[in-house]
């Protein structure tokens, strides 16, 4: 891959240069065609998706539509399957929503330490309402989920398995069609946060026959502010909305309305239509370099990176062995923020804190960690500067 040319489609790099970007897991920089689709929709055309009947709302609606059948084929699914939101949090959210008077007192519903907070806390309060305990998957002293680990906690009351596909924090898989074959013997429904493997690795819904599954445009070069809830027709047609408004409805009367087939049911209020656009525009981007090509290249950086950083003595790597190109680690004795401060000052951007996964860091036992994570624009030259930089920064804080 011509590094140097792609990087010319991420305007950011014109505008900073010396940007040496490792933070693409919290959010991805944005690709030109996806800015400049969005752009045209609100320069050309500008009018409200699914509402009107004159010509610009047609094509409006036409694109918006046209934008759903690419974004549901990109993880094969039916258009019909996929529901724009505003983020994966949303989607989490709606369909913890929706399915929450399905629960039943007593029933169990499997997560893991593992989990994005968007993954955990709608289950969490889900739980707490409806008198349902949550299960976690124990992990390995690695910190992975495995399938016989998941066996060992999969019950008669096991009514939902809610779980990460690929961990923000760690960057491992998974083995999430194993587990979806075993949670359908006890009917359990599985629920998907694609969050971070979406972004890197081609997925298929009805490969691993998930029931419902997240995922957002930010971390794969689209705009912020859109996502995507995938769910499996037969399920969500057994769903009612959990928001109401707009052209969801199909029919209101004094007393009582009816609402619109599938997808436009889950849809209330006026769509991130530019964001849509936007989306669709990213994945054909993606398409045109190709998964595969993306992956090799950055699992061609993260060897190079993880290699570079063993031989640097006095720190922690917690996540060697990681699907995803994202090495979470500490600097002994320094912490996270101070060091990403210090990694700052050369022009490197690497996440600190607990990345919105507080039971990682419980797990890791430490307060807070570094994460490098990185995409199709990042160079070997951005891993020679990120060791370096970590190096100056130990000698730095270790002179006091
Ligand atoms: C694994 C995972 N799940 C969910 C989310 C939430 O995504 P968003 O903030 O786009 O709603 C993130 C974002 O960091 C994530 O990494």
């Amino acid at each position: 891959m011509d590094i140097k040319h792609i990087r010319k489609d991420f305007p950011v790099y014109d505008k900073h240069p010396d940007l040496i970007y490792f933070d693409s897991a919290a959010s991805a920089l944005k690709v030109q065609t996806a800015i400049d689709e969005g752009m045209r929709y609100y320069t050309d055309l500008g009018v409200n998706a699914h509402r009107g009947a004159y010509h610009l709302a047609y094509e409006t609606t036409e694109l918006y539509e046209a934008s759903r059948l690419e974004v549901a084929s990109f993880i094969g699914a039916l258009p019909e399957e996929i529901i724009f939101t505003r983020g994966a949090t949303m989607s989490l959210n709606i369909i913890a929503r929706a399915l929450e008077q399905t629960i039943q007192p007593g029933d169990e519903i499997i997560t893991s330490e593992l989990e994005h907070h968007s993954s955990l806390l709608p289950w969490m309060e889900v739980a707490k309402r409806r008198q349902a305990s949550l299960v976690y998957v124990p992990l390995t002293s690695e910190g992975r989920i495995t399938v016989s680990e998941f066996e060992r906690v999969l019950t008669d009351k096991t009514a939902i398995v809610a779980l990460t596909h690929v961990s923000n924090v760690m960057g491992y898989m998974t083995p999430i069609k194993e587990i979806t074959r075993l949670a359908r013997t006890k009917n359990a429904i599985v629920i998907l946060d694609a969050a971070q493997s979406v972004p890197h690795m081609a997925v298929d819904v009805k490969d691993l026959d998930v029931d419902f599954l997240a995922f957002s445009g930010h971390k794969m070069f689209a705009p912020t502010g859109i996502g995507v809830l995938y769910g499996k027709k037969t399920r969500l047609e057994a769903l009612s909305p959990v928001e109401f408004g707009g052209e969801m409805a199909d029919e209101v009367f004094k007393d009582h309305a009816t609402y619109k087939a599938l997808p436009l049911r889950f849809e209330a209020g006026t769509p991130n239509i530019a964001g849509v656009i936007g989306l669709a525009a990213a994945i054909r981007y993606i398409n045109g370099l190709s998964l595969p090509t993306i992956h090799e290249h950055t699992e061609g950086l993260h060897q190079y990176l993880l290699a570079g950083m063993k031989k640097i003595e006095g720190l922690t790597i917690y996540n060697a062995t990681a699907e995803n190109p994202v090495v979470t680690f500490n600097i002994d004795g320094i912490h996270p923020h101070d060091a990403s401060t210090m990694l700052d000052q050369f022009k490197i951007g690497v996440r600190s804190g607990h990345h919105c996964a507080h039971l990682v860091s419980r797990f890791l036992g430490v307060n807070s960690t570094i994460r490098a994570s990185m995409h199709v624009y990042n160079t070997i030259e951005d891993c020679d500067a990120l060791i370096s930089g970590i190096i100056k920064t130990r000698d730095f804080f270790n002179q006091f």
